[in-house]
């Protein structure tokens, strides 16, 4: 088995390590955006595929490289692992009905509930205390459903049913669908930018640059909210208009 995962904060990669250090200790994992992923998957059998739900669906980030390469997925046995804030009906059910098209075969979806990372948004803020207790809750899923797969061979379930496509679409999917269609061009870099580099240095789709000594964001943004999380002027927006604060899976583990 091979991990293959997109992360912003930190919740889907610590998720992945977590859940295959159950079921698969020796197993490699590695993030979507390096230049390796492709090869990895090719030659592995079985992909753990995982990403954090944006707007109850796949990150555009994900279908765009599960799309730039169909042949990949031909009989590939693909389990689909999403983290998501509160809610996302088939979160994992999203991708699989794109990877089933190209021939995958979905051997698994698991739900896993994180900190959310929109951390420009007061309605979304936790306290430190309840995203702890998150985290412990989704480690105690993650070891459960990995002792499950490893006695008794059982893979969940999660995302993959009819009613769980129906929670998604009607839950907010279809409200939203736009969000998700495209890369965003709407990452807002405020005058509190000292130019660190530290955003362009982490994003995953190259699209941040420093310019003049300040940040620049072009129109590829997976919306994965790295930089905005690292900043350290908490210079970066996305959704909202200020940062409220920054969301990190190491603040909480
Ligand atoms: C743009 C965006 C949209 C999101 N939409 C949802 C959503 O629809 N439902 C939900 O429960 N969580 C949502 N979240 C929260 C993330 O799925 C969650 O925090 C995830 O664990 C982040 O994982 P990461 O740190 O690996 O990127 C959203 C996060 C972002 C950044």
């Amino acid at each position: 088995m091979i991990g293959i995962y997109m992360s912003g904060t930190g919740n889907t990669k610590h998720c992945v390590s977590k859940l295959l250090s159950v079921i698969d200790p020796k197993a490699e994992m590695i993030p979507i955006e390096s230049e390796e992923s492709a090869e990895k998957i090719r030659q592995s059998d079985t992909v753990l595929l995982a990403y954090p739900t944006q707007f109850s669906n796949v990150p555009f980030m994900v279908k765009d490289f599960i799309r730039k390469k169909p042949e990949l997925w031909k009989n590939k046995k693909v389990f689909c692992l999403t983290t998501m804030g509160a809610f996302s009906g088939d979160g994992a059910g999203c991708a699989a009905r794109l990877l089933k098209k190209y021939g995958a075969k979905i051997i698994g979806g698991l739900h896993v509930r994180m900190p959310d990372a929109v951390c420009d948004n007061k309605m979304l803020k936790k306290s430190l205390e309840e995203n702890k207790r998150i985290v412990r809750e989704a480690d105690k899923k993650i070891e459960a459903v990995g002792r499950k797969i490893v006695k008794e061979g059982i893979y969940p379930q999660d995302g993959l049913s009819f009613m769980a496509h129906l929670a998604g679409l009607f839950g907010q999917r279809l409200w939203f669908y736009g969000k998700t269609a495209r890369y965003s061009d709407k990452l807002k870099i405020s005058e509190d930018c000292v130019g660190c580099g530290i955003c362009a240095n982490n994003c995953p789709m190259g699209n941040l640059k420093i310019v003049d000594g300040k940040a620049v964001a072009d129109n590829r943004c997976a919306m994965c909210y790295r930089c905005i999380s690292h900043c350290p002027k908490q210079a970066i927006t996305l959704l909202g208009k200020e940062v409220i604060e920054q969301c990190r899976y190491d603040r909480y583990c």
